[in-house]
C-alpha cells in the first residue's frame, strides 16, 4: 500500500514502533486537551482516595489524537495493569468472558474500536460494566442454565473514532465520556519540541511552526512529518531543522500547505466544481466522491470545519472563501452573498 503521508488512519511499522517511544507516559506530559486532563486528574485522584476502580471511560475523537496514549496513562496513574484488545479481535462471547474472568482487581481493560464489537459480545459487557458480573450459559438445550460469575472491580476504557456508531445502551454504561479535539498550532509545536528532544534532533522554532501548520491538528501526523524532515536534514548534513528546510522537505513530500490529504481535496473539489460551492447534502457529496457519508462526517469533515474550509448549515455543506482560494479558484459573485464580508 502506498504510504499516505497526511493520513492519520494508516500506520507504518516504523511508526508503530516510534509511537511507543514518543508516547507521553503521564498526564503531566500529555499536551493539550486541557479540560479533559483537568477532569481526568480529579476522577483519578478521587478513585485512588476511595481505593476504588476508576469509573468506565469512553474516549472518542478522530484518529491519532491520543486515545490509546490516554488509556496507557490512565492505567499508569491508577497504578494498575493495562490489558489491551479491540472490538474486531473479540469474535465470540467466550473470548470476552475469558478476558473478563482473567482480570485482576483494578485492572484497566482497553477495548479499541469498541464500536466494532459484535452485538452478542456487547451484551456480555452490560452486566460486566454495571454489576461487575457476567452470566455464562452452562449446558445446552432444556437443561441449560445461566450461571453468574462475579468479576473483580475493573475499569473499562473504550476508544472509538465513530461515537455515532456506538449503541445507546453501551454508551450509557460509561460513567465518563471524553471527546478529543484537534490540537492547536501551539500545542503541536509543544509536542514536536518534546518529540525532537526524544529523537535527539535539533528543531528550531520556525521549523516546528512549519511542521505544525501541516499536521492537521493531529499529533501522530506531526510526529510523522518530523521524522521525514529529519531524514532531509540528515542526508543534507544540516545540524538542525529550520523553517526553510521544513518547508522544502514538506513541499518535496507533497504535503499540502494546510496538511490536506487527497480525500480532503477531492471533497472540496467536488463541492466547488460539481455543486458550485454548495450548499449540498452530505449524501450527494458522498455519492460523488465514492466515500461513505458516515466517514465523511466523522473523519474528514471535523478537520475541514476546524480549518475553516467548510461550514455546515441546515441546507448542507458550503465551501468557504478560504477553500476556493486554497484550490486556486475564483469565488463566484453568487457565493459571495453567502459570505458577506
Ligand atoms: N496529548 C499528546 N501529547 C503528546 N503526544 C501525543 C498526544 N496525543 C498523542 N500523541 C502522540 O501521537 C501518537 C498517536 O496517539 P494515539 O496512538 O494515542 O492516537 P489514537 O487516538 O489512539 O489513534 P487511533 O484512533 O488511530 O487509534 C502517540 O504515539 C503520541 O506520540
Ligand atoms: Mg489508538
Amino acid at each position: 500500500m502506498e504510504p499516505r503521508f497526511g493520513s492519520p488512519q494508516t500506520m507504518t511499522a516504523e511508526e508503530a514502533l516510534s509511537e511507543v517511544t514518543l508516547r507521553p507516559r503521564s498526564l503531566e506530559e500529555y499536551v493539550g486537551q486541557q479540560q479533559l486532563r483537568q477532569n481526568l486528574r480529579i476522577f483519578i485522584d478521587a478513585a485512588r482516595q476511595r481505593q476504588e476502580a476508576l469509573d468506565h471511560v469512553l474516549l472518542y475523537g478522530p484518529p491519532g489524537l491520543g486515545k490509546t496514549t490516554l488509556a496507557h496513562i490512565i492505567a499508569t496513574e491508577m497504578g494498575s495493569s493495562l490489558r489491551i484488545t479491540s472490538g474486531p479481535a473479540i469474535e465470540r462471547v467466550g473470548d470476552l468472558a475469558a478476558l473478563l474472568t482473567a482480570l485482576e482487581p483494578y485492572d484497566v481493560l482497553f477495548i479499541d474500536e469498541i464500536h466494532r464489537l459484535a452485538p452478542p459480545v456487547e451484551e456480555v459487557l452490560y452486566p460486566a460494566m454495571e454489576d461487575s458480573a457476567i452470566d455464562v450459559m452452562i449446558g445446552k438445550g432444556p437443561s441449560a442454565r445461566s450461571l453468574r460469575l462475579e468479576l473483580p472491580p475493573f475499569t473499562l476504557v473504550g476508544a472509538t473514532t465513530r461515537a455515532g456508531l456506538l449503541s445507546a445502551p453501551l454508551r450509557d454504561r460509561f460513567g465518563v465520556l471524553f471527546h478529543l479535539d484537534y490540537y492547536t498550532q501551539e500545542e503541536l509545536v509543544q509536542i514536536l519540541s518534546r518529540s525532537a528532544t526524544v529523537l535527539g534532533v535539533s528543531l528550531l522554532p520556525e521549523g516546528a511552526q512549519e511542521i505544525a501548520r501541516r499536521s492537521r491538528g493531529t499529533p501522530r501526523i506531526a510526529n510523522r512529518l518530523l521524522r521525514r524532515v529529519r531524514d532531509f536534514a540528515q542526508v543534507n548534513h544540516l545540524p538542525s531543522i529550520d523553517g526553510a528546510l521544513a518547508k522544502e522537505a514538506l513541499d518535496a513530500l507533497h504535503i499540502d500547505p494546510l496538511g490536506l490529504e487527497s480525500l480532503d481535496l477531492r471533497l472540496l473539489t467536488a463541492l466547488i466544481d460539481t455543486f458550485g460551492g454548495g450548499p449540498v447534502g452530505v449524501e450527494a457529496l458522498s455519492a460523488t466522491i465514492g466515500e461513505e457519508a458516515d466517514t465523511l462526517e466523522e473523519v474528514y469533515e471535523p478537520y475541514l470545519l476546524q480549518a475553516g474550509l467548510l461550514t455546515r448549515s441546515r441546507r448542507g455543506r458550503v465551501a468557504t472563501p478560504l477553500a476556493w482560494h486554497h484550490l486556486g479558484k475564483t469565488l463566484p459573485a453568487a457565493q459571495q452573498t453567502v459570505f458577506p464580508s
